[in-house]
This record gives C-alpha cells, sequence and structure tokens, in this order.
C-alpha cells in the first residue's frame, strides 16, 4: 500500500553530471576499434553529453600488434574532432590519452616515459583476457618510481582475477576503474557481480565507458537505472573529478 514511494518521479533525478568526467573512450575517429569516422564520433559524445557528461577524455588502443597509435596518430585524430565538434556548435571539453595494452612492449614504453597520461600523469593500461602476464607488479612498482599514478583498466572484466588480487594490486598503488556499463551486464553475469563486489569493497577509483560504439551508448543510459551506479554517482569516492 506505499507503493507510492517507489514511483519512478520520487527518485532523485540521476545522470553522470556528479562525476564530469569520462576518462576511458574510443571516441576518436578512425584509429581503433572505436568510432570508424568523425560522425560516429560525435553520435557517440553527443549521446555522452546528453546523459550529463562534462569532459571526455578519449583513450584510443596502443598496441604493439594491431592498433599501433602514436602521439600522432592520436594528435591527429583528436584535430580531426575537435575541428568538427566547433564546426557544429557542440560544446564540449575533449582530451586524448590512451588506453595501453600490457604486451611485450609495455614495460619498455613505461622505462622510456613514452605512455600518453591523462590529469596529473594517471597513465590507463589494460591487460590480457586470458591470463595475468608474470610481471605485472614490477611493472606497476616501475610506473610508480617513474612518476607515473597506474590505473587498470576494467578490472572487472579480467576472469582470471578475484577480488584479493584486485585489492593486492590496488594495494601496491595502481588505480581500478570499472567500466559502468559492467553494471547493466552488458558483459555477462561474471563481470557485472565482480563490478558489484568492488563497488561493495570500495575498491573502485574509477568508472567510465569504455565507448565504441552505439550499443555501448545506449547501456550506458541504461545504466543510470541501476543502484549501484546510482550508488556510485550519489555517494562514493570516484576521483573521475581529478581529471577535471
Ligand atoms: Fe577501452
Amino acid at each position: 500500500m506505499f507503493s507510492f514511494f517507489k514511483k519512478k518521479d520520487t527518485l532523485t533525478p540521476v545522470n553522470y553530471e556528479s562525476i564530469a568526467v569520462d576518462m576511458h573512450s574510443h571516441v576518436l575517429p578512425g584509429i581503433d576499434d572505436g568510432a570508424q569516422d568523425v560522425g560516429q564520433s560525435i553520435d557517440l559524445i553527443i549521446r555522452m553529453m546528453e546523459s550529463g557528461i562534462k569532459k571526455i577524455i578519449a583513450t584510443p588502443h596502443v598496441m604493439a600488434d594491431y592498433y599501433r597509435n602514436t602521439p600522432e596518430t592520436i594528435g591527429n585524430a583528436l584535430a580531426i574532432l575537435k575541428t568538427e565538434l566547433k564546426r557544429q556548435l557542440i560544446d564540449v571539453e575533449i582530451e586524448a590519452a590512451a588506453e595501453h595494452y600490457f604486451d611485450e612492449t609495455f614495460e619498455a614504453r613505461v622505462n622510456e616515459h613514452k605512455l600518453l597520461t591523462m590529469g596529473d600523469n594517471y597513465a590507463l593500461f589494460e591487460l590480457s583476457f586470458i591470463s595475468l602476464p608474470m610481471n605485472v607488479i614490477g611493472v606497476i612498482q616501475r610506473m610508480r618510481e617513474l612518476g607515473y599514478k597506474p590505473i587498470l583498466a576494467h578490472p572487472e572484466r579480467y576472469s582470471y582475477l578475484d577480488i584479493e588480487q584486485l585489492k593486492n594490486l590496488r594495494d601496491w598503488g595502481c588505480d581500478l576503474q570499472i567500466n559502468t556499463i559492467s553494471l547493466t551486464g552488458y558483459y555477462g553475469k561474471d563481470a557485472k557481480k565482480m563490478a558489484e563486489a568492488m563497488v561493495d569493497n570500495e575498491i573502485v577509483d574509477f568508472m567510465s565507458s569504455d565507448m565504441h560504439h552505439l550499443r555501448h551508448a545506449s547501456a550506458f543510459r541504461k545504466a543510470l537505472d541501476t543502484p549501484y551506479v546510482q550508488r556510485l554517482l550519489q555517494d562514493y569516492p570516484l576521483k573521475n573529478i581529478l581529471l577535471k
């Protein structure tokens, strides 16, 4: 009989304005498996803005094999996108860094100070989905020694890592970034469960879209209806805002 308390319009409206910054996305045109042309970039960016995002940090893949992006390829794609945003009078702040793949070339790139960073020297990297590389902790330590602040992308998606291992990585000074849409079940039950466990254990440092295409954009909007995302947006010490 108290069902009127549950009416949707009695809930606090929620969007991504409280975190403002999305720091993991593939919205630069034509340089990885995200937006393939500038029209697709704009479509994704408009969807993100409609959900309350104020600033977007694009993070194209940097890999030895598939996407051999460099500061030049990334800078060029960013310039093309900025020109089009300006032409269409779309007012959004956009920067670029990278999502570095932890392959056999990664440690060398760390040692040569070649990582593309965001904010106060934050460096986003991802692991293989198959197995944990042997030297992860060593490389994280090295990154810290060199002044980088490592952020592991979507830890909830590596099925070989359990919550204790994630806590351990974080204790070594590696921040953890979950994909917002993991909390909708977009990547399956296991990733959803792990993302929820990470929220419950208070080990989520950043939350971002990992936006590649319009299916991600739809899930990103839908994620606003999930209690865990609402919790992260309303009462949780996320660091996204540090990148403003
Ligand atoms: Fe990504």
